[in-house]
């Protein structure tokens, strides 16, 4: 069930007042707002290496960002994906991703986001433990979508609160993934991606976790995996979905962390599923084969002859 489906069911809720999304989504939408015009005039495309692209809006936008975060929350700390990193001793930390699938971006592709993820980390934490994430904001500047939650307040997009969908089995389920852009040689998810594929509805590797990460919130996709990503992409997106009713947890169905790497995000009734799959996979056992380039040239050889 898509989210305008699952908001005429929470239309009755009343979501409490929220303490910082209001402010935040105010710079997510200038932030956004700036996103927009570099879009549509168009931006030079650098490497930050392997095929791990940056743009100039990258950049302004992630200083835009910090600015105003430090105007309007002048004692929060901020931890950016193009390098800002302030206050980081601080109780509160914001995860900023200004520009959430540059790639998508740079190619004039128009599925990106920013994303904010507010992570409190109360006395005691030790530096190598995640704090608990409080509050999120990720807006979409294309489609004016604006996802927001708080930690015990719920999660809405465009003021609607947003409810994970309730399919229960992965066959009837559509799912998504991400690869690398660094090390992708490394990287073993498109084993994973072929299991996902002859296992559920399909799968979307639209390029920009963080709206991946929203649109399982948002009931439109019913999971998202991916290897390998930094808690700018998932602080937000993981809030979301724990809001909405989701679960968020490692590969092995042990509690996310925010430096991990590995996210598996669902709507929670196909989570116990997910995690069964992944140990299979990670054991050898279950994989489909697939035809090699090879075997499949002599079948079409085969077939322009006649002879299957
Ligand atoms: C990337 C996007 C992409 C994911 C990559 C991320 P960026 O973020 O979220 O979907 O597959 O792993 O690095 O570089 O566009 O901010
Ligand atoms: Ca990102
Ligand atoms: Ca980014």
């Amino acid at each position: 069930m898509n989210e305008a489906g699952a908001n005429e069911i929470g239309a009755a809720a009343t979501l409490a007042e929220m303490m910082w999304t209001p402010r935040a989504a105010e710079i997510a939408r200038e932030a956004g707002a700036r996103l927009r015009e570099f879009f549509a005039q168009g931006v030079e495309t650098e490497y930050k290496g392997d095929v791990d692209l940056v743009t100039v809006a990258d950049r302004t936008v992630e200083k835009l960002i910090r600015t105003r975060l430090g105007e309007v929350f002048p004692d929060h700390g901020i931890y950016g994906e193009e390098g800002t990193r302030e206050r980081m001793d601080q109780e509160y930390r914001w995860y900023v991703d200004p520009l959430d699938g540059t790639t998508n971006f740079a190619h004039g592709f128009p599925q990106f986001c920013v994303s904010m993820g507010l992570e409190r980390r109360g006395e005691g934490v030790k530096t190598d433990e995640d704090g608990t994430i409080v509050a999120a904001v990720i807006f979409d500047p294309l489609r004016d979508e604006l996802f927001l939650a708080e930690r015990g307040r719920g999660a809405t997009l465009n003021g609607k609160p947003l409810r994970v969908s309730k399919t229960a089995e992965l066959a009837e389920a559509l799912v998504a993934t991400g690869f690398p852009s660094r090390k992708r040689h490394q990287s073993p998810n498109i084993h994973f991606y072929h299991e996902f594929t002859l296992r559920s509805h399909g799968v979307r590797r639209a390029g920009s976790a963080a709206l991946d990460l929203a649109y399982v919130a948002a009931g439109r996709l019913e999971a998202f995996w991916e290897f390998n990503l930094n808690p700018w992409d998932t602080a937000a997106g993981v809030l979301l979905i724990e809001e909405a009713g989701g679960r968020v947890s490692d590969f092995s169905g042990g509690a996310f962390r925010l430096e991990s790497c590995e996210v598996l995000a669902t709507n929670g009734l196909i989570h116990e599923e997910l995690v069964g799959m992944f140990e299979d996979l990670f054991a050898g056992r279950g994989l489909a084969p697939i035809p090699t380039a090879e075997e499949f040239a002599a079948s079409r050889v085969a077939r322009a002859k006649g002879l299957e």
